[in-house]
């Protein structure tokens, strides 16, 4: 894959039946041998694998999108309009969306993921603008969808990097903002202007990839190259309903990579574990490697 497609898009699959236990015994020992004899894993993760760490996902019956329709929010078109006309739902997206995060600690996925590379090479491709991986200690992350953590100007040239202690105060500013009877415009935004605003050099907005932004290089390009140079791809937590993300497990079959999936719910793969992240991923490296969690 050679030019970047243009930004992201969604489409809607529906969900498949789940394995018998036969199935899914044979799926795990065929999984565990293709890890095992891997040369370089690509793990691909989505919201699923920082479920477990407080961070809602976006699709599931619980999940972000419920509460806030993604045109309303996910684009730059729809979160100008909900400013403008319902500032406070602005203050109450914008805090859901930080505060776990901020809250967030890496979960034992992200702990076994990081384990992993002590058995081969692996790199890391997310969905999540989370920092969970970092955090956990993977050394080769692609964060293709952006990250909360950087704020860059229009033209996304960095201007300055935030931790979890910035976005806790934030969003504790906005809780105690949402208490009020009056809540402008005005006031939300400079509550969040750390995060996104205007100054002397311009607009500031943090690193992440709406729906129709083109996504961040160079990690976009580094991993469709990772994914063309893998042998085996651990897809965990993702439903695989955008793209072009979702385009790279579609490519790492093409060239011949087997695509595990670890997930409660089935998603397009080779082999699918059944299960949540944090318990699949440190028990399919135990089958694997005899790992165990430190
Ligand atoms: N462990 C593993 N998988 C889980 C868990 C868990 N504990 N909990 C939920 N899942 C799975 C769900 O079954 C689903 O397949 O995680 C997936 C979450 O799907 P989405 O909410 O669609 O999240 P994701 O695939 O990351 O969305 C991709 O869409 O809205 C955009 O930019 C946003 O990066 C996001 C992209």
């Amino acid at each position: 894959m050679q030019r970047q497609p243009r930004g992201i898009v969604c489409i809607l699959l529906s969900p498949a039946m789940p394995l018998d236990p036969f199935e899914q015994a044979n799926q795990w020992e065929q999984a565990a041998n293709v890890l095992r004899a891997a040369r370089h894993v690509v793990v691909f993760t989505g919201a699923g694998v920082s479920a477990e760490s407080g961070i809602p996902t976006f699709r599931d019956a619980d999940g972000l999108w419920q509460e806030f329709p993604p045109e309303q929010f996910v684009t730059w078109q729809g979160l100008i309009r909900t400013a403008l006309l319902r500032p406070r739902r602005l203050a109450a997206f914008v805090q859901q969306v930080i505060e776990p995060i901020a809250r967030a600690e890496p979960n034992a996925a992200h702990r076994a993921i990081e384990r992993l590379e002590r058995h081969t090479r692996v790199t890391v491709v997310t969905q999540n603008i989370d920092g969970l991986h970092e955090a956990a200690g993977s050394t080769t992350v692609h964060a293709v969808h952006g990250t909360l953590f950087e704020v860059v100007t229009a033209q996304r040239r960095f201007l300055r990097l935030l931790n979890r202690a910035h976005l806790l105060k934030m969003a504790e500013r906005l809780a105690r903002l949402r208490r009020a009877w009056f809540l402008p415009l005005a006031r939300v935004l400079w509550t969040i202007r750390p995060l996104v605003g205007w100054s002397w050099r311009g607009f500031h907005r943090p690193k992440l990839v709406l729906f129709g932004d083109r996504l961040c290089e160079p990690d976009w390009s580094l991993a469709v190259a990772a994914i063309e140079d893998c042998d085996c791809v651990l897809q965990i937590g993702c439903s695989g309903q955008v793209f072009p993300a979702a385009l790279l497990t579609l490519l790492a079959k093409e060239q011949g990579a087997t695509v595990v999936a670890i997930d409660p719910n089935e998603t397009a793969s080779d082999l699918w574990l059944a299960g949540a992240a944090g318990e699949v991923m440190p028990e399919l490296l135990h089958e694997a490697f005899g790992d165990s969690a430190d």
